[in-house]
């Protein structure tokens, strides 16, 4: 059969068509696929063939584009990593994504156009001022005509251009054109991950709204090299792209079980032994949870923040308390445990104020359970997701893989509070995702980032797990 293309059309269709397309925010070529799957539903066509594009050898048949089809944006850039990208293409289909390509200039020396369109089902771009993909498409359509626009690998210079604003060639003048969420994953060396200039670029973006997933921890593809720099698994990348187009509703119907604050433990009925926690981040995750529509119940410890709305939320003073509302909260999906619960707590409360003459009092200490390891353990009942945190200031990792095994949860979310950070009192936060298998760690990002990040990971995970 001869093909067609939107180019053949004569000038009054092909107007007729960009209105159309315009109109139901489409590029003309979606709209003709629209159209010519309704016309097969109207004539009671089972086969819906027609809509594919030209059957060329080893092309896979593009979906059938219907109202609920997520339309990803993969702009694949320059580094080794590119192979995973056309995996990440076969693994978002899968999750019925449509995906269009855009590939720099610099990620043609590691994949071609050819392979990642024959993947996609339709041609790749790769060329701002390329007339014919201009006409067809637009770079400004491409930039609209998504639900979300994904970057893999996202190099430290595709990095640092994005940051800047720049739009110099196709893939950044639609990151600059786009008003559809962005997720980055970036990939390279780990000094060039570890260097100020893309730390600093990394939180611009974050700031601006871009989400990141990775990278992990790992081998480079360099000898001898290994860190944190490997773009996050092609898995990962689908399921954190199709938790933020879910969006507001990625974790609805779930029941999430948030910790978080101090605990404080009484001496007598006026002094207390506690620890400074302020509760910003634990709040924060108890609002962005109940923000993804999940049932949440928050168990706090005294702290100067309002209950987030939304949220069920359980007041407290000491870790005993803790534990019980935690009980009583269950069974849930989830349980972040955020609180900074004291590890100690005055064995005897002195029933009157202890006087201060004479000699100081010896205040005899006792351990307080570990909330977070109990319901971690817990033979029936256990929340599927048990994440914990942990404060650390140095061999941040290594501790936190420890302690993940120690507390039996699946995750814990360690960050570094080392003074250099300025984490300590600060409203940043430097996240390490340590799990079993994976250490993802985030760029430099608000609490209330931090926050939107790890739902969007719990959802993520949820959805996996299903699958
Ligand atoms: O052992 P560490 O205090 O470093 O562990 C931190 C993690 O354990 C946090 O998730 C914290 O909420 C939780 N935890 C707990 N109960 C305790 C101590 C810590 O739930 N008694």
């Amino acid at each position: 059969m001869a093909s067609l293309t939107v180019r053949q059309l004569d000038d009054k269709l092909k107007r007729l068509l960009r209105l159309r397309a315009a109109r139901h925010s489409r590029s003309m070529e979606d709209e003709v696929r629209v159209i010519l799957r309704q016309a097969a539903e109207e004539t009671g066509l089972e086969t819906l063939d027609l809509i594919n594009p030209p059957t060329q050898p080893g092309w896979q048949k593009a979906r059938a584009v219907t109202a609920e089809t997520k339309r990803i944006l993969l702009i694949i850039g320059g580094g080794i990593a590119a192979y995973k990208s056309l995996d990440l293409i076969r693994r978002l289909q899968e999750r019925g994504a449509q995906v269009r390509c855009i590939l720099t200039a610099a990620a043609q020396h590691f994949v071609t156009p050819l392979s990642v369109g024959a993947l996609a089902g339709e041609r790749a771009y790769t060329d701002l001022f390329d007339p014919t993909s201009e006409f067809d498409v637009g770079h400004i359509r491409m930039a609209r005509d998504t639900d979300l626009v994904v970057v893999a690998p996202a190099t430290a210079d595709l990095i640092a251009r994005v940051a800047h604003g720049h739009a110099s060639d196709l893939a950044t003048a639609v990151l600059l054109a786009t008003d559809k969420p962005v997720l980055i994953a970036p990939a390279m060396n780990p000094y060039m991950w570890a260097a100020k200039a893309t730390q600093r670029n990394l939180a611009q973006l974050t700031a601006d709204g871009v989400r990141v997933v990775g990278p992990n921890a790992g081998e480079m593809a360099e000898r001898g090299e290994a860190g944190i720099g490997r773009m996050a698994e092609p898995l990962e990348i689908a399921s954190a792209a199709l938790a933020i187009i879910r969006g507001a509703g990625a974790l609805a119907g779930k029941r999430v079980l948030v910790t978080s604050g101090p605990t404080s433990e009484p001496i007598d009925p006026v002094r207390v032994l506690a620890n400074r926690s302020s509760g910003k981040q634990g709040h924060a995750i108890a609002a962005a949870a109940a923000a993804a529509g999940a049932e949440v119940v928050l168990v706090s410890g005294p702290v100067n923040l309002p209950d987030p709305p939304g949220v069920s939320a359980v007041h407290v003073e000491t870790a005993r308390q803790m534990l019980a509302a935690v009980e009583k909260a269950l069974p849930a999906d989830v349980a972040v445990f955020a609180a900074a619960v004291a590890d100690w707590r005055p064995q005897q409360m002195s029933q009157s104020k202890i006087k201060k003459h004479g000699r100081p009092p010896t205040i005899e200490l006792v351990e307080n359970p570990d909330i977070l390891s109990t319901i971690a353990h817990r033979k029936s009942g256990r929340p599927r997701l048990v994440v914990g945190f942990a404060a650390e200031t140095d061999h941040v990792v290594a501790n936190a893989k420890a302690k993940l095994l120690k507390k039996g949860c699946d995750w814990i979310l360690a960050n570094d509070v080392s003074p250099e950070t300025g984490i300590m009192g600060g409203d940043s936060n430097t996240i390490h995702v340590v799990t079993a298998d994976v250490v993802e760690s985030w760029p430099p990002q608000s609490k209330d980032e931090v926050a939107r990040a790890l739902v969007v990971r719990i959802a993520a995970a949820l959805e996996e797990a299903k699958r």
